[in-house]
């Protein structure tokens, strides 16, 4: 049974998963109507791996007995004039989200909820990947600054970005 706190903080983390999933949805839309199509899919499934993260904290809620209380969900930007801006905002969430789920683990610790850590260990790990890919988009798009056909190639490389099932799932249903 989970302890009203962690209960608390782990809906909240999953109203923070949803707008993380927002947020990219909108990026995807925002590099789709500009005609960067690879960019608009590296997004999308940025998109469905969110909803999936809040996924896995509701199943985790209730096989724990709790109950998932879903919360409206804020707006988000609607624009980003280049690649390098999203990539930017994105680590800079990344990093929000990272530090929640850091908090997170240390309530659920605090309150010798080690089950809720063993949980939370897939999201650490999955934290840094979401970081450092941040990060290396981030190197790439420096790199190729304004030029053209750097974007273009870049753009190449994220579309061939395909969707998988993250494992907390795929064992899970
Ligand atoms: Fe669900 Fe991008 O962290």
């Amino acid at each position: 049974m989970l302890n009203e706190k962690v209960e608390n903080a782990l809906n909240e983390q999953i109203n923070a998963e949803l707008w993380s999933a927002y947020l990219y949805l909108s990026m995807s839309m925002n590099f789709q109507a500009k005609g960067l199509s690879g960019i608009a899919n590296w997004f999308y499934i940025q998109f469905r791996e969110e909803q999936d993260h809040a996924r896995i904290f509701m199943n985790y809620i209730n096989r724990r007995g709790g109950r998932v209380r879903l919360a409206p969900i804020a707006g988000v930007d609607t624009e980003w004039d280049r690649p390098i801006d999203a990539f930017a905002a994105t680590l800079a969430h990344e990093q929000k989200v990272t530090a929640m789920i850091n908090n997170l683990y240390a309530l659920a610790a605090s309150e010798n909820d080690y089950a809720t850590c063993d949980q939370l260990k897939w999201f650490v790990s999955e934290q840094v990947e979401e970081e450092e890919t941040a990060q290396g988009y981030i190197d790439k798009l420096t790199l190729v600054g304004d030029n053209g056909m750097g974007i273009y190639m870049l753009d190449q490389e994220l579309g061939a970005r395909v969707y998988n099932t993250p494992a907390p799932l795929a064992t899970a249903e």
